[in-house]
């Protein structure tokens, strides 16, 4: 049977003993690594969050029924030892960061034993990630993950710090709630006392951040879950976390300090990176004119050259009847890479064509000045060279060149400049660039719904300049509207708040929304609007991205204690499940298992 604490207690964690305790007596837990068995000496990795300890166990100074134990101890067993600290005897091993230390043990308990995980617990395991997650308590010990999540955890607690010394209010908000405004599919939870009606999962605290303005809080902010019903990617989760924040009295200017004072302290004080304040800006129209697209990664340049003009007159149909279509021909231009094999062009246009693009022209500008291209028969050779200068091409250049619809020209670029940046190791690991991109659209039109959507939510301010706009070319009006960009992922974004009535009902008017429509959503909100509302702004950072990013894992559920994978489920507790009979019709509700497209 397994033996108890009784009469122990731990003074130390594993990874916490150094030179500095040499000479003391230590009572540590945790679990065995691994166990070494010397003949008359035996030697124990001990583990716990702070790290991997060696403990030796020799008889003479054990005793023999410890050393029994010591000798039966297998993998991911927990134990206690008493022991001294000692120099260790045999090499410093400088891949510990108790390397210099072993500790002699003179009592040994085991707490628990353990069968043999379905895959070792080390570092950088080579364990396919679906028997990971599907043993995520186990997956959890390994050090990468400890480190990610104690990472996380001082993250938070410095937010927390740095919003209260600024003044502001963690105040909760409902989970059980309603539809809010973020435009993502909803969660939806029946409800047992209103048959037939239904409960949404916040997608995002907007309405009720908004309502606490009114109220008087001033500034508020929270750590807060959020749930979007949408497809999975390496950084999104169906429920995440935002640090969520919104302020009275204030413009665009002072969420952006706000924020980015707390982006500074987090990156200092939890991860030792030191970044300048103010972080630089962009308006979202320069943004997709240089790289196309809202969330530029600035760690490497390649940059979107507009050439619609050089190729006006051109002899080249493709360039010219995009241009016709008041669309745009732009390009991006691969230092070094002329001699790119045809092969690899044809994948970069596959790649190109995933994003819409109709193709993917190509002028390769050779060491002799001649060109290699798909296009070049159908240009003179003062054209191809204007062109190339255009294009700041030099000999050994590679042109890759897109024509379409100027926003499908910028989404085709953007993806195929990150791509290429990545296929050939452009990207600095080492830099965190920030950026605030502004001024971004208030509308976006949608061609599935036929009519304007708000590209960030219904509740955005226009830009005061542009407020006349709204009548007459609503597409034209930007926004009081930020997102912050960290290394070319949104980390996040938020807006200045509609809080005159007449303009937020213009507002519903331009996006389609019937006054009975938009009271059935938000008529709490504008109610409230009604009986004195401060002028607020606010914005949320996607915590999971941020601690993603910052401890440069590739997908955010590296930073996530128990996530989901791309279906939504949950592989460990097999959730979503089926429920009871009964429970469904307490709920009154009778799944439809048929294929549900009708
Ligand atoms: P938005 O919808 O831009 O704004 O969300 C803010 C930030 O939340 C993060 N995020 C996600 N992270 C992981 N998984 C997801 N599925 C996911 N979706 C969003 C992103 C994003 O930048 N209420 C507004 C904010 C405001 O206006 O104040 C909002 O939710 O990092
Ligand atoms: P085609 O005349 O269709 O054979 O196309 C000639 C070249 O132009 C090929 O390399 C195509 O990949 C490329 N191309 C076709 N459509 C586009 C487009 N919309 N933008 C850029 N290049 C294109």
């Amino acid at each position: 049977m397994a033996e108890t604490m009784k009469g122990l207690k731990r003074t130390h964690r594993c990874g916490e003993l150094s030179a500095a305790n040499l000479g003391e007596t230590v009572t540590v837990m945790g679990w065995v690594q691994k166990q070494r068995n010397k003949g008359g000496i035996i030697f124990v990795d001990l583990r716990d969050r702070a790290g991997i300890l060696q403990v030796i166990f020799e008889e003479s100074e054990c005793g023999s029924d410890n050393f029994a134990k010591a000798e039966r101890l297998r993998s991911e067993y927990v134990v206690a030892v008493v022991g001294r600290v000692e120099k260790r005897a045999a090499a410093a091993n400088e891949n510990l960061a108790t390397g210099e230390i072993e500790v002699r043990a003179e009592q040994l308990r085991i707490l628990s034993e353990a069968e043999t995980p379905p895959f070792p617990i080390e570092a950088d395991s080579k364990t396919k990630e679906e028997l990971r997650l599907k043993y995520r308590y186990l997956d959890l010990r390994r050090p990468n993950l400890q480190r990610n999540l104690m990472l996380r955890s001082r993250i938070t607690t410095t937010i927390r710090q740095q919003m209260t010394e600024a003044g502001f209010l963690e105040i909760e908000t409902p989970m059980l709630t309603k539809s809010t405004p973020e435009g993502a599919r909803d969660y939806l939870v029946p409800s047992r006392v209103h048959p037939g009606s239904f409960y949404a999962l916040p997608q995002s605290p907007q309405i009720f951040k908004q309502l606490l303005m009114c109220s008087g809080y001033d500034r508020y902010f929270q750590i807060a879950r959020c749930f979007r019903d949408e497809d999975l990617r390496a950084d999104r989760q169906p429920e995440f976390t935002q640090v969520d924040m919104e302020m009275s009295f204030v413009d665009v200017e002072d969420v952006i300090d706000a924020t980015e004072k707390m982006v500074e302290r987090v990156c200092r004080e939890a991860v030792g990176l030191n970044i300048t304040l103010p972080l630089p800006r962009m308006t979202w129209r320069e943004a997709m004119e240089r790289f196309g697209s809202d969330k530029p990664d600035t760690r490497f340049g390649m940059e979107l050259v507009n050439v619609s003009e050089v190729v006006r007159n051109c002899g080249f149909g493709v360039f010219t009847g995009a241009l016709e279509n008041g669309g745009s021909v732009r390009g991006i231009n691969i230092k070094g890479q002329a001699e790119m094999p045809r092969k690899k062009i044809d994948a970069l246009t596959e790649f190109a064509r995933g994003y819409g693009a109709k193709g993917l022209a190509y002028l390769s500008v050779q060491q002799d000045g001649s060109y290699k291209s798909s296009f070049a028969k159908f240009m003179t050779e003062e054209e191809l060279q204007a062109l190339t200068a255009a294009m700041g091409g030099e000999k050994g250049d590679l042109l890759l060149f897109a024509a379409d619809k100027t926003d499908l020209v910028y989404s085709v670029l953007g993806a195929l400049r990150v791509e290429i940046a990545r296929q050939l190791d452009m990207i600095d690991n080492n830099k965190f660039n920030f950026l605030w991109v502004t001024e971004f659209p208030l509308l976006e039109w949608s061609e599935e719904e036929n009519r304007y959507v708000a590209m960030h939510h219904p509740f955005t301010m226009p830009m005061d300049e542009d407020l006349a706009l709204l009548d007459t070319e609503p597409g034209k009006v930007r926004a009081k509207a930020y997102d912050i960009v960290l290394n070319g992922v949104e980390l996040g974004g938020g807006s200045v708040r509609i809080f005159q009535p007449e303009v937020q009902e213009k507002m519903f008017e331009v996006l389609g929304f019937t006054r009975e429509a938009a009271y059935e959503r938000f008529g709490f909100l504008i109610n409230a609007f009604k009986y004195g509302v401060p002028p607020h702004a606010g914005l949320a950072i996607g915590l999971d991205r941020f601690v993603m990013l910052l401890v440069k894992a590739d997908n955010i559920r590296e930073v996530i204690a128990f996530p989901k994978v791309k279906d939504a489920s949950c592989l460990m507790s097999e959730a979503p499940n089926a429920v009871d009979e009964a429970q469904l019709k307490e709920l009154r509700i009778k799944p439809d298992l048929s294929d549900g497209d009708d």
